[in-house]
């Protein structure tokens, strides 16, 4: 499918998810299947302008991943400048500019979110990253900064700014996560009123949810976040039941649990292996992966509360490494 000049296998994304879809996490999901774009979650100008090494980790070996599309963040046009022209040297296929970030740290450095709230920045950021970047531009926004009257006012300055595509949460920033917030059809408003393409994103859970999404709003394409979480299969569950209306159930039991696990440190190692300079030892950054992705991983298994509450409280990969031989 195209996502503007994007040619892509399908039209499903993984979210930007800062601390959870990280290199080791999107290659995990796509042993599954493919994903149509792969996102490097937000990284923030300023350091990239001040310390880039801080962000090296980040970048190792994205061109091993295309299509993947590489996510800023920040309010200065400067910091943005330079952050384009570090990035120059890199392979990846899509610049991302984050303005739906709800953290209070976002709001305060008025970047992120923020951005909904002031439009004009937000146009010179988009300009200053369509001037100087040789890869598309796309934006990620959520419905308004304190509620979605704006829409109209929004989705103007969207058509006039020189973008590839928009992929668009369905919450306000002020919403930040609440679940009863998720407003569907302001996404539907939305990819009526835009003439560039949509990715929609929200609550994406399973097929059948991806399915009336896609159905109800029209978007041309679907991003999934949290869903993925411990279901590294999510897309290659959606994919086949879009395409084929195939219900592919998976199996939760402890020994499907130990062989994702394994398969995850295997792409851990995928990572790491090659020059990486990272602020931590390895064996931390491996444990750190690890760890939480056995949390994620063990939840959709009946009666593992007492698994992961004992994973928990694990401090050193040595203990990690024993419980997962362990797992029958
Ligand atoms: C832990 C976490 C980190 C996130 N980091 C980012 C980020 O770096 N950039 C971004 O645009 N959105 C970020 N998001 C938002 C997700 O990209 C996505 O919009 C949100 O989770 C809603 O989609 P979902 O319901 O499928 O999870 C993050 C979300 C979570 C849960």
């Amino acid at each position: 499918m195209k996502l503007g000049t994007l040619l892509l296998a399908n039209n499903l994304v993984l979210a930007p998810m800062l601390q959870v879809s990280t290199s080791p996490f999107r290659r995990f999901c796509r042993k599954f299947g493919e994903i149509g774009l792969v996102s490097v979650p937000m990284l923030y100008t300023k350091r990239l302008e001040n310390s880039p090494n801080t962000v090296l980790m980040d970048l190792h070996k994205i061109e091993e991943e295309r299509p993947i599309s590489v996510q800023l963040i920040g309010s200065n046009v400067n910091a943005l400048k330079s952050s384009i022209d570090f990035l120059e040297s890199y392979k990846f296929d899509v610049l991302d500019i984050n303005a739906c970030c709800p953290s209070k740290r976002a709001i305060k450095a008025q970047e992120g979110g923020y951005l909904l709230k002031d439009l004009d920045k937000l146009k010179e950021l988009l300009d200053v990253a369509v001037k100087h970047s040789s890869r598309p531009v796309s934006l990620k926004i959520r419905l308004g900064f304190n509620n979605s009257n704006d829409i109209d006012k929004l989705t103007n300055f969207i058509n006039n700014s020189g973008i590839e595509f928009l992929t668009v949460h369905g919450r306000t920033v002020r919403d930040r996560f609440k679940d009863s917030t998720f407003n569907i059809d302001a996404i539907k408003k939305i990819k009526s009123l835009v003439k560039i393409p949509v990715v929609g994103n929200g609550n994406i859970l399973n097929p059948k949810i991806a399915r009336e999404f896609l159905e109800f709003t029209k978007v041309d394409a679907l991003m999934i976040g949290r869903g993925s979480m411990g279901n590294p299969e999510i897309f290659n569950q959606i994919h086949q039941y879009l395409k084929k209306g195939l219900e592919l159930i998976p199996k939760n039991n402890v020994k499907k649990m130990k062989e994702l696990i394994k398969l995850f440190e295997h792409c851990v190692n995928e990572y790491l292996d090659g020059n990486l300079e990272i602020p931590c030892s390895t064996e931390k950054y491996k444990f750190m992966e690890l760890k939480r992705n056995l949390i994620w991983l063990s939840k959709s298994i009946q009666g593992s509360t007492d698994l992961r509450i004992k994973i928990s409280k694990i401090k050193t990969l040595k203990e990690l490494e024993q419980i997962i031989d362990s797992l029958n």
